[in-house]
């Protein structure tokens, strides 16, 4: 008998952090990408170090990918997925009304400088979260994260 398709079958995201500079704000993410189904997250230009805080052992769960260099992780998007840039940005639409694509890659910025102008500009979107003043980098993934589990499912 022929299986039911499932548009839900067609989807999946990862999310990572450009530069990130403390392995809390990695593990936080990694944490809710986790409960939250993503397929893997990643960071670019970084190390993690293992977390003592790590009582869930998310290493175990999804993967975490460490990009060497910028253009390392933008030779590895796969075929048919956006990368959306999560940025306080002009050019950024409201999350509110912001329609996540099936398969997408969340790339954050790091703490002290945000995302650099060369990977914006690599972005096919970029989306804004609520606030005048900017979130901390794994609560503006964790909140992104939500909308789009919202939203999709
Ligand atoms: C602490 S912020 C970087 C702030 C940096 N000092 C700057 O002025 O660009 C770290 C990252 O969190 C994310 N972020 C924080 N607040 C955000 C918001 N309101 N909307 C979208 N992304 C946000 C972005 O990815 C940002 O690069």
């Amino acid at each position: 008998m022929k299986r039911k398709w499932d548009a839900s079958e067609e989807r999946y995201f990862g999310i990572g952090i450009y530069q990130p500079k403390t392995a809390e704000n990695i593990g936080s993410l990694w944490r809710t990408a986790h409960i939250f189904n993503a397929s893997f997250i990643f960071i670019i230009e970084e190390k993690y170090k293992k977390q003592s805080s790590d009582v869930l052992k998310v290493w175990s769960k999804i993967p975490l990918f460490q990009y060497k260099t910028l253009d390392a992780f933008l030779d590895s998007i796969p075929y048919s997925c956006k990368l959306v840039g999560v940025e306080m940005d002009a050019k950024a639409q409201a999350i509110k009304s912001y329609q996540h694509p099936p398969r997408a890659i969340y790339i954050l910025g790091s703490e002290d400088n945000g995302l650099p102008h060369q990977l914006k500009q690599r972005c096919h979107d970029l989306v804004q979260l609520p606030g005048d003043h900017s979130l901390n980098v794994a609560v503006a993934g964790s909140i992104t994260i939500f909308d789009r589990v919202n939203k999709l499912e």
